[in-house]
């Protein structure tokens, strides 16, 4: 390095001489206004955070690569998408990925029992493609409009800024769209062991789109290479008592070591439709789509082999959506998918700026062109056409013209009134989380059963016997347990009546389907 290389400079490009003390009149005077250097200094360093994200604050971000296979399952995978980061067999797509805790804030520790997000952004030929996943594969609720109360439900009081059972289980028991993932949550694995060990999911349908616009519906996984590994409540305890950051730890290190880790793309697919012989609805985000029927077929495999250089700049800057998708990839109708869309590009604009798009770990790795101009913290201007004076469109001018089309369109025939209907109303909200239950090895019932009864015990009594009558619904056994635990007269909670307007639960006893 040359001396000018190593030598300190403002913003502004001056060399600083002096980068101990700001200039005062006298040895123990007044400082004074014209201290630019200072004030450059000290009002830059006043803004050195921006509002951390509204959820999945906590989070640990890596570089790496996909690597399309080009066949989905057995077949070509040009059958089912046209996307060409999906059908080129052998294609490197680079990625970033940002893995989160939801719920707890930037500085939270990484033990927490939460959803983990699993969001990847890959930098396709065609422009971005965002995938922002969780690591369980459904959700709390199917209906975007609830969201904004579910976090708040789930996040600390705001008088006394704890996190408090009896507002999450206030909030479930008039969902029992929730228990499916209360069941997942509350047991192990509602706290993966590492990042590296666990799975991924879309959780949301989307559809593949192929050259002749034919539609299939489809669900994304992401299976890891090293296997799962949760933690029981006691593990996490004692990991938590030392070190609040134990995920972001075994993740760095893991790739400064060379040990990359590595999941395998999967894809789940449905004819397009509406599928009445199933007893769920494929668009409903609370159930799963029973791999024996639908099974997980390899697309492609994603290895992350390098740390961001800045984590501000990278892990904290970085902007994931899920309306972000490349042609062959395209949305469905479900109605969580459709509000997500909205909200990730609206708090980015608020949370980075309106040009986060502009920044190197958000902007495509292929040119833009846009006619989008202006706005704070413009970095540069998009590439206009030959004429630089024409920023509009259509021009006769030497403006941006349009691209030519692909394949053929996916059309979709959608008739209805408009109005506001209660997502799959007729739904078994009970059966899958039964079923479930009944799947997990004793020990990780043991867990569940467990962390239920410490939370029921911190619940006023109506809630507790409204949650001990839903967990009877989804398995005699679950409920019967979750009483006896917590003291609570489980004769009294069967007495309850079901709840107005919910789907009416059933008491199934199918043999479960689902490899995890
Ligand atoms: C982050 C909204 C459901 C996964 C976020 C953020 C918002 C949001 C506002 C912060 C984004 C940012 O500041 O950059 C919503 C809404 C939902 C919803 C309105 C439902 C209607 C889900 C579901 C999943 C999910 C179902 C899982 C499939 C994530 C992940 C992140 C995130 C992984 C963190 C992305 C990152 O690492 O930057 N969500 N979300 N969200 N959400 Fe959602």
């Amino acid at each position: 390095m040359s001396e000018d290389q190593r030598t300190l400079t403002t913003r502004q490009g001056h060399p600083v001489s002096d980068n101990q003390s700001l200039r005062s009149v006298g040895e123990r005077g007044p400082a004074t206004l014209e201290n630019y250097q200072f004030i450059e200094k000290i009002t830059h360093f006043d803004r050195e955070r921006i509002p951390e994200r509204v959820v999945h604050a906590r989070g640990t971000g890596a570089h790496g690569y996909f690597e399309a296979y080009g066949r989905i399952g057995d077949e070509p995978a040009t059958k089912y998408t046209r996307a060409k980061v999906l059908t080129r067999a052998g294609k490197r797509t680079p990625v970033f990925v940002r893995f989160s805790t939801v719920i707890g804030g930037r500085e939270s520790p990484e033990t927490a029992r939460d959803p983990r997000g699993f969001a990847v952004k890959l930098y396709t030929e065609d422009g971005n493609w965002d995938l922002v996943g969780n690591n369980l594969k459904v959700f709390f609720i199917r209906d975007a409009i609830k969201f904004p109360d579910m976090i708040h439900a789930f996040k600390p009081d705001p008088v006394s800024n704890r996190q408090e059972p009896w507002r999450f289980y206030d909030f479930v028991q008039f969902h029992p769209e929730a228990l499916h993932m209360v069941t997942w949550v509350k047991s192990p694995w509602g706290i993966p062991a590492s990042y590296r060990q666990m799975e991924g999911s879309g959780v949301n349908t989307y559809k593949l789109v192929n050259d002749e616009g034919v539609a299939h519906l489809v669900k994304f996984h992401w299976v890891p290479k090293a296997g799962v590994k949760n933690l029981t409540s006691q593990q996490a305890a004692e990991i938590q008592a030392k070190d609040v950051g134990h995920a972001t730890r075994d993740l760095y290190e893991a790739i400064e070591r060379g040990d990359y880790p590595e999941w395998e793309f999967c894809v789940q697919l449905m004819s397009d439709g509406e599928h009445p012989e199933l007893d769920f609805d494929p668009l409903d985000d609370t159930k799963r789509w029973p791999e024996d029927q639908f099974p997980l077929l390899p697309v492609g495999r994603m290895v992350l082999d390098r740390n961001p250089p800045n984590v501000f700049a990278d892990t904290e800057q970085s902007a994931f959506g899920t309306g972000v998708l490349v042609d062959g990839i395209d949305f469905s109708d479900d109605k969580m998918l459709q509000g997500r869309t909205l909200s990730y590009s609206d708090t980015q604009r608020y949370r980075v700026g309106p040009n986060y798009l502009q920044l190197p770990i958000n902007a495509p790795r292929r040119d833009t062109r846009t006619n989008q101009r202006d706005g704070q913290m413009t970095c540069y201007v998009d590439q206009a056409g030959e004429n630089p004076h024409v920023n509009y469109e259509p021009s006769s001018m030497g403006g941006l013209e349009e691209a030519p089309k692909r394949g053929r369109d996916h059309h979709q025939w959608v008739e209805g009134h408009l109005g506001r209907y209660q997502t799959s109303r007729t739904a078994d909200d009970y059966k899958q989380a039964g079923e479930r239950y009944r799947t997990f090895e004793d020990w990780e019932r043991e867990d569940l059963i467990a962390n239920l009864v410490a939370d029921m015990k911190e619940c006023p009594e109506h809630i507790r016997l409204r949650m001990v009558w839903h967990f009877w619904h989804c398995d005699e056994d679950y409920g019967r347990r979750v009483a006896e635990g917590a003291g609570i007269d489980l004769e009294r909670a069967l007495k309850l009546p079901p709840l107005e307007g919910k789907p009416a639960p059933g008491r199934r006893r199918e043999a479960p389907t689902y490899t995890s």
